[in-house]
């Protein structure tokens, strides 16, 4: 398949697992590249991959800061100076730290917004603009989370930055559809990449994976290369009638509600001190 023959695509976090796949799907297809994340160093794996499947197309790649307007500015403007135009958009880059509510520290909470929230924003409004000033249309796809839409004890910041993401992206949706660029969003359950090896692989791995399989109809955890494949669909001409949508990849997991990855133990509601205090 070629369905990227003559497109350029901007995919951030494309250091990461997820990111890292669509770069490649859509290298292969026949796009030419640009991969962005934090810093440059950590895209050598991405640039690498790509690089083995492109047929020589080019590839560019960038340290950009999601959560600094100024350097998503000139990131954006240097990938449409070298490509002539930007065609498609996974905005990927992504943050998530566990905290109990009641300990959640304030500054992780605003790391939260500045990079999901804010940072999202940032790179998806500069490639608008590109897109509208190139007057050739063009796809947006948003990474949320199946958080987007279900909470997850001990992902309060998490999940709430990322539904915000949820009402951007049907917003943009709306409002950029006369000018041919459409906007969709994936909401993937538990994927094994980096961000989830912490879980999986730690102490408790074995029993948060018979746990989460419990819940997965489907039999496995997510990989990569799931969501890569309905992203690539999503930029792709196939889904040329869809925007507006939020579409889970997530096994099943969210069928019977959500994985509750960590519980809050609801049995013990307000301690019997608490009762004899008179609630009731
Ligand atoms: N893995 C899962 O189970 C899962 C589930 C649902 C949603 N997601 C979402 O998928 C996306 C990709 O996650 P992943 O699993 O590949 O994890 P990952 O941690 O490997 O990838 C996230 C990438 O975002 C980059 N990033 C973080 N802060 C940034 C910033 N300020 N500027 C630019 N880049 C920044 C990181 O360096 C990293 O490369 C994230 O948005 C994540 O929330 C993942």
């Amino acid at each position: 398949m070629s369905r990227f023959a003559g497109r350029t695509v901007l995919v951030t976090g494309a250091a990461g697992d997820i990111g890292q796949e669509l770069a490649v799907m859509v290298a292969r297809e026949g796009a030419e590249v640009a991969v962005f994340d934090r810093l440059p160093e950590l895209l050598d794996e991405t640039v690498a991959r790509c690089r083995e499947v492109n047929g020589g197309r080019g590839v560019l790649a960038l340290g950009v800061d999601q959560t600094r307007r100024e350097a998503v500015d000139e990131g954006v403007s240097a990938v449409a100076e070298r490509f002539g135009r930007i065609d498609g958009l996974f905005a990927n880059a992504g943050y998530g730290k566990f905290a109990p509510f009641l300990e959640q520290p304030q500054r992780e909470w605003e790391r939260h917004v500045a990079v999901n929230l804010t940072g999202t924003f940032n790179i998806c409004q500069a490639v608008a603009q590109s897109m509208v000033a190139a007057r050739a249309g063009g796809a947006i796809v948003v990474n949320t989370s199946s958080g987007a839409r279900q909470h997850t004890d001990l992902l309060s910041a998490y999940c709430t930055t990322k539904a915000g993401l949820r009402m951007l992206a049907t917003g943009m949706a709306s409002e950029l559809g006369s000018h041919r660029i459409r906007v969709n969003c994936v909401m993937p359950g538990v994927i094994e990449t980096g961000m989830t090896a912490p879980m999986l692989q730690g102490p408790d791995g074995a029993a948060h994976r018979g746990f989460l399989l419990s819940d997965t109809p489907v039999g496995r955890l997510g990989e990569a290369g799931d969501v890569a494949a309905l992203v690539a669909f999503l930029l792709s001409g196939d889904a040329a009638f869809i925007t507006g949508a939020s579409v889970p990849v997530d096994g099943g997991q969210t069928i019977l509600g959500h994985p509750r990855w960590f519980r809050t133990d609801h049995r013990d509601a307000h301690g019997s001190e608490w009762l004899a205090g008179g609630w009731r």
